[in-house]
């Protein structure tokens, strides 16, 4: 039976200010859906939040991309933001970066992950959602899983997934794409998926089977907008067992707290920090950066869950940890590397500060 599982998510409005979102935007968001499904759009759906993010789950039939889906989507996110409004949150609507719907709402502000499957006899997934960083963020997560043995011991002693598997790599500034073989082209991926700000993994597969492992929402605001509006706060699904990693070997790669962008105006870095769904309230200095993840048994496309993965003790270390590195990289005030490069704020207030002070800049006499 094929099943699209889609992930679209969008800020809002925040409660407060950007730390968490409001119960009863999310509540919004359930009626809709639950129309939807009683219509038989949505064979089943989850709303959830990570942070000030939206975050609507949904199966159904009809494949990646669709105009209903994507619309019904929109829609949900214009019923949210009406609320947001009347409540006065901060940022009402923040992601809606276009006024009205044409298609589909890629491009137009909310992040999508989706990926259509033939469901097997027992399909778990996990479905990654991340607040205050952006797209790349899955980079090093994702090469661990499926590309690195130390974190996969499946790759070397499972024979469904010893031949490895291929990476989707995304351009996204120059809107390109690449495909890189794991594992004899890692070294030639990680030129790439190791500058994260730039080359995002967008999807992972199977070299056995070719079938899809992996997905992740790519977009970059800033890029969109030509602003700054917000990180884009990345959603990333993955499918466990048999022919891909195990579920203990997709959760491992976030016991490291990995630095990644985002944090207080987006313009840092910070440890990515694995938290219950309860937890992703990002506070201390707007962060640090969280991720959660909801884990389900897909039944005939029903959403059979979730469970907040990362709400397992054997994470306590890992948030200890990140909250260490936060300490030790908040000691940097404004400089690097905690703030990021000037580069990467060309989208904030660099460049006005720029023209207000750049006709005092005199050549160096050399
Ligand atoms: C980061 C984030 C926040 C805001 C900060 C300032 O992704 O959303 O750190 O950038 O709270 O927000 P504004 O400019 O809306 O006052
Ligand atoms: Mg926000
Ligand atoms: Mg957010």
């Amino acid at each position: 039976m094929k099943i699209t599982l889609s992930v679209i998510k969008a800020d809002i409005g925040g409660y407060v200010g950007h730390s968490d979102s409001h119960p009863e935007i999310l509540e919004v968001a359930r009626e809709k859906l639950k129309k939807a499904r009683l219509s038989g759009l949505l064979i089943d759906f989850e709303v959830t939040k990570c942070g000030d993010d939206a975050q609507l789950i949904m199966t159904h039939q009809q494949g990646e991309n669709n105009e209903k889906i994507h619309k019904l989507a929109w829609d949900t996110f214009i019923s949210g933001t009406e609320l947001a409004r009347k409540l006065k949150l901060y940022g009402a609507g923040q992601d809606l970066l276009s006024d009205a719907f044409s298609g589909n709402v890629k491009g137009m502000g909310p992040g999508v992950a989706e990926m259509e499957i033939e469901e097997r006899k027992s399909e778990p997934v996990i479905v990654f959602m991340a607040d205050k960083t952006s797209a790349g963020a899955w980079n090093l997560p994702l090469y661990k899983m499926f590309a690195d043995p130390f974190n996969t011991i499946g790759l070397v002693i499972a024979p469904n997934m010893h031949s490895g598997f291929s990476f989707e790599i995304h351009d996204v500034k120059e809107h390109k794409k690449i495909t890189l073989n794991s594992p004899e082209e890692i070294y030639d991926m990680l030129i790439f998926i190791g500058a994260p700000s730039r080359y995002a993994v967008k999807a992972v597969y199977s070299r056995d089977t070719g079938d899809i492992a992996a997905v992740s929402s790519t977009q970059r605001l800033a890029l969109i907008a030509g602003r700054y509006v917000g990180k884009d706060d990345p959603v990333c699904i993955v499918r466990a067992q048999g022919n891909f990693p195990a579920v203990g070997e997709i959760l491992e790669p976030f016991t490291h707290p990995t630095l990644v962008e985002g944090w207080m105006r987006g313009s840092h870095h910070g440890p990515l920090m694995p938290v219950s769904v309860e937890d992703s309230t990002p506070a201390r200095f707007d962060g640090p950066p969280r991720v959660t993840s909801l884990g389900f048994q897909l039944a005939e496309g029903k959403l059979v869950g979730p469970r907040d993965m990362f709400i397992d003790k054997s994470f306590d270390e890992a948030r200890h940890q990140a909250n260490l590195i936060a300490d030790y990289m908040r000691k940097h005030g404004p400089f690097e590397p905690h703030r990021l490069p000037l580069e990467e704020m060309e989208y904030t207030t660099m460049p006005q500060i720029m023209d207000k002070i750049s006709g005092r800049f005199e050549p160096l006499e050399e």
